[in-house]
């Protein structure tokens, strides 16, 4: 097989035959097909597209390059749910014990942060001896004692995709539908859930900018995983504005426990909810409600053992920034919109997220919100707080919020929180 051939070939619009996809993903992987030839590849894909078939032979390929988990020795469904990314998205963190203690298994995989959204692994290892890398066995080990676990993908799952995300994020690759999608599901096949449900953000705040992107986006994915085998379901969720009142690794953890313990923002606990009913209605299981198990402690309980299960101390106190610094509204009015990006931006450059995968993430530094959109204020009512290690990183975090919040008469139009429901 000639690489140049199969990168002219996308590259002229053509299709790719099964054996090329399988041949490039195959030597990609090895070393012999290199990573300069890779990127005329993807930014071909990029520009050209794929065809169903294409996309679902590149995902088969990408997860034969690893190993493939196996849940079937449990005795309850499997379940977990993948979104992709938004600022103050913390629903992880309530929904894999929420649903656990509702009857279902959650086996998760998650990531860290790049960029201007957080990731689920940087906000739970803000938590005292919580540990996120775990053997197989060790995994199944928090399975039986919480029924959830949450920890980051070993290096044996699908490693052709984490190559390949590693060169499309230096080669402006990374928002192509085809390449998202089955890098998503390659990872979530690979890891041997029963039932996805997906939840594709759509705003400012996402990589999806449009709801029809997202629904593409969306329906991709689903078909994906209905072929191989998994009972795969997606809801657009909004990412115009932030999710919840908290930005940042240990003031997300604290919003979350805050879910857990029967309280929390109304559009975090209506998402999880949602969220959790989806899973178990997609899995197959039937018995508590989620949003009973939030007021019960059931789910409270399934978080503790499952964060203890994993070196971690539920009880901890969580790490505080050093710096505080209070925005004022400077008028008096309805907050009429407050900008997802701007958020995620402004929480970032205060030390919440990361430039290179490498750097570490301050757990303290981030925004708590006061007021969201729709919401009264008056003047010289503290707007926000943004918390960081060092008062120089405020300058920044400000210039990045002019602009990103509006007060008038009246709340500007927004999404409704779930948008759509597919599959
Ligand atoms: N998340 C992934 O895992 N892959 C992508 O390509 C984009 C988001």
């Amino acid at each position: 097989m000639d690489v140049i051939e199969v990168i002219v070939r996308k590259r002229d619009g053509g299709e790719l035959s099964t054996e090329q996809i399988d041949w490039v993903i195959d030597a990609y992987t090895g070393g012999r097909v290199a990573d300069e030839q890779m990127s005329a590849l993807a930014m071909a894909i990029l520009l050209n597209g794929m065809t169903r078939r294409e996309i679902a032979d590149w995902t088969q390929a990408m997860i034969r390059s690893g190993e493939r988990m196996d849940w079937s020795m449990l005795d309850r469904p499997t379940a977990d749910k993948h979104s992709t990314g938004g600022v103050g998205d913390k629903i992880t963190l309530p929904l894999a014990p929420l649903v656990a203690a509702c009857g279902a298994y959650v086996p998760q995989l998650s990531g860290r942060g790049l960029g201007h959204t957080g990731g689920t692994l940087d906000k739970l290892e803000s938590i005292p001896g919580w540990r996120a890398s775990l053997s197989n066995e060790e995994m199944l080990g928090v399975l039986r004692e919480a029924g959830a676990v949450i920890c980051a993908a070993g290096s044996g799952l699908a490693p052709a995709d984490r190559k390949l995300y590693a060169l499309r994020d230096v080669t402006g690759t990374v928002e192509s539908i085809p390449l998202i999608a089955s890098s998503i599901m390659s990872k979530k096949i690979a890891e041997g859930t029963g039932t996805l449900v997906l939840d594709v953000k759509v705003g400012s705040g996402a990589f999806m900018k449009s709801v029809d992107r997202a629904r593409e986006l969306a329906s991709t994915m689903v078909e994906l995983g209905t072929d191989a085998g998994v009972r795969t379901v997606a809801l657009l969720t909004a990412m115009d504005r932030p999710l919840g009142r908290a930005v940042g690794n240990a003031l997300e953890v604290e919003e979350a426990v805050e879910v857990l313990a029967g309280g929390g923002p109304s559009d975090v606990v209506e998402l999880t909810v949602r969220l959790a009913r989806e899973m178990l209605e997609t899995a197959g299981v039937s018995g508590k409600d989620p949003a009973d198990a939030l007021k019960d402690g059931s789910a409270m309980d399934s978080w503790r053992r499952m964060i203890r299960a994993q070196g971690g101390d539920p009880d901890a106190l969580l790490p505080r920034a050093a710096e505080t610094m209070t925005v004022e509204a400077p008028e008096s009015g309805v907050l009429a919109r407050l900008d997802a990006y701007a958020v995620g931006l402004a929480a970032w450059r205060l030390g919440a997220g990361r430039t290179r995968k490498e750097d570490p993430v301050s757990f303290g530094a981030g925004i708590t919100l006061h007021a969201k959109p729709g919401d009264l204020v008056r003047a010289g009512q503290p707007l926000m707080t943004l918390h960081a290690d060092e008062t120089s990183r405020f300058e920044r975090a400000l210039a990045a919020l002019e602009g990103g919040y509006e007060i008038g008469p009246a709340a500007a139009e927004q999404l409704p929180l779930v948008i759509e429901r597919i599959g």
